[in-house]
């Protein structure tokens, strides 16, 4: 069967969903009334979403979840989530409270500095083109001064441009590497619009600079693009306690505990394999904010994992140490994040996670999320140097199994009970649900 299709982009919704239902499914009218059955009561609701992007057919729903009583440099949060990982609100929520007892979490911003580049080629000698570029760099600033105007009334803008050579890498390339202030906004558009207003120039000018013979003068534009990789974009966060204080179960030791935590912790920062996952139990609780502040998670998880290899081999994020017996877990990662722009004033949920948080800046945002990532991070290795993962997860994973065979409310509340002194496996969850039928 052809499956291919011209002008899709053209049909209405219905129309679309009549093609791809049609066209893909045994039981066309199940699919299409599955897909209906998600649009929202709401025209002007559904509309709205169906314009974020191209080609909607339909929503598809994540569930948003709130971890309370995280304490923030002595300010109290709670804290908005959108995964469908059944154990990451519940992990969120026991490491806040942990660390509320325990003077909460320390957050800091270290740096705020965004980045661009213009990839372009020349075909001549360097020196001249060095010379070319200090020529025209306040021309770069002054011709984006549409762009940056409003920025700049702000504090924000254009922090600096520089010329790098890369003709060791490949032949003719250079770029123009710039450096932005973006304040609350995580600055994609701007930045973008900038690189390309600052590439118009150069091209412009260099057909201009007498130096240039007439192919020197051919600048060729390769790309104008931000980069996703932002290590001088730092966000901070810590937690620290006593040893003594870090067991509330007087049969497991504190200091064996503490000691396995840091081990657990080495492990990561010299083995690939595990800092890989180490650092995946870290973005369980980053992108679930990001994703419910509105925020780009691709682009926060590029970056971070870039950061986590910036030594020239992928590492752990965190890091944890006991020093005059003083346990201290903290973390470093880059954040590009925004609370302005973008989907911010758009997508209602995103209004309201901003506003359970206070509206913060997005300053304030980093350290929300980063405390996010730590938190997790320490409720995983918490779990995996004591019970090990399964036990949690398994009692998390219990109500999906029960959702696949439709339990009822009564069904739940007896083999939520009855597990909560046996081991969850898929089988014994399913043995006992028909148990409890026959
Ligand atoms: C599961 O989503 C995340 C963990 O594997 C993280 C870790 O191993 O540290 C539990």
């Amino acid at each position: 069967m052809n499956k291919t299709i011209t002008g899709f982009s053209k049909l209405s919704k219905s129309e679309k969903i009549e093609w791809i239902t049609d066209t893909y499914f045994k039981d066309a009218l199940s699919a299409k009334s599955l897909l209906k059955q998600y649009w929202n009561d709401d025209k002007k609701l559904q509309q709205l979403h169906d314009e974020f992007i191209e080609n909607t057919i339909t929503n598809y729903y994540l569930p948003l979840g709130v971890a309370p009583n995280f304490l923030i440099n002595k300010k109290v949060y709670a804290i908005p989530m959108a995964i469908e990982e059944s154990s990451v609100v519940a992990a969120a929520s026991k490491a806040a409270k942990f660390w509320f007892d325990r003077g909460g979490f320390k957050t800091k911003v270290i740096s705020t500095e965004k980045i661009g580049q213009v990839h372009f080629m020349f075909q001549g000698e360097s020196t001249k083109l060095e010379q070319f570029f200090k020529v025209i760099k306040p021309k770069l600033i002054e011709n984006a001064k549409p762009l940056t105007k409003n920025m700049e009334k702000r504090g924000g803008g254009i922090l600096d441009i520089q010329l790098n050579n890369k003709t060791q890498d490949i032949d003719n390339y250079y770029q123009l590497h710039a450096t932005f202030e973006t304040l609350d906004a995580m600055g994609a558009n701007f930045i973008n619009s900038c690189l390309e207003q600052f590439a118009e120039t150069l091209k412009e000018e260099a057909q201009n600079f007498e130096l240039f013979s007439s192919e020197e003068k051919n600048i060729q534009i390769i790309m104008s693009i931000l980069s996703n990789y932002v290590p001088n974009c730092l966000v901070r966060a810590e937690v620290s306690c006593k040893v003594e204080e870090l067991t509330e179960n007087p049969n497991v030791s504190a200091q064996e505990f503490a000691r396995k935590f840091v081990q657990a912790v080495n492990i990561a920062e010299i083995e690939p394999y595990r800092a890989v996952t180490h650092n995946k139990g870290i973005m369980n609780g980053i992108d679930a904010v990001v994703l419910a502040t509105g925020n780009d998670f691709r682009a926060v998880e590029a970056g971070v994992h870039a950061y986590a290899s910036r030594n020239g081999q992928y590492s752990s994020l965190t890091h944890a140490k006991i020093e005059d017996d003083i346990f201290t877990f903290w973390m470093e990662i880059p954040l590009a994040l925004g609370t302005v722009g973008g989907l911010t004033k758009l997508h209602p949920l995103v209004k309201l996670a901003l506003e359970l948080l206070g509206e913060p800046s997005a300053k304030e945002l980093m350290q929300i999320v980063a405390v996010a990532g730590l938190a997790q991070n320490f409720a995983a290795l918490r779990s995996l140097t004591t019970t090990g993962i399964q036990e949690g997860h398994m009692k998390m994973h219990l109500m999906n199994i029960l959702n696949q065979f439709e339990a009822t409310s009564e069904e739940k509340t007896t083999l939520v009970n009855y597990f909560k002194t046996h081991t969850v496996t898929h089988s014994t969850v399913v043995e006992a649900i028909e148990k409890l039928r026959q």
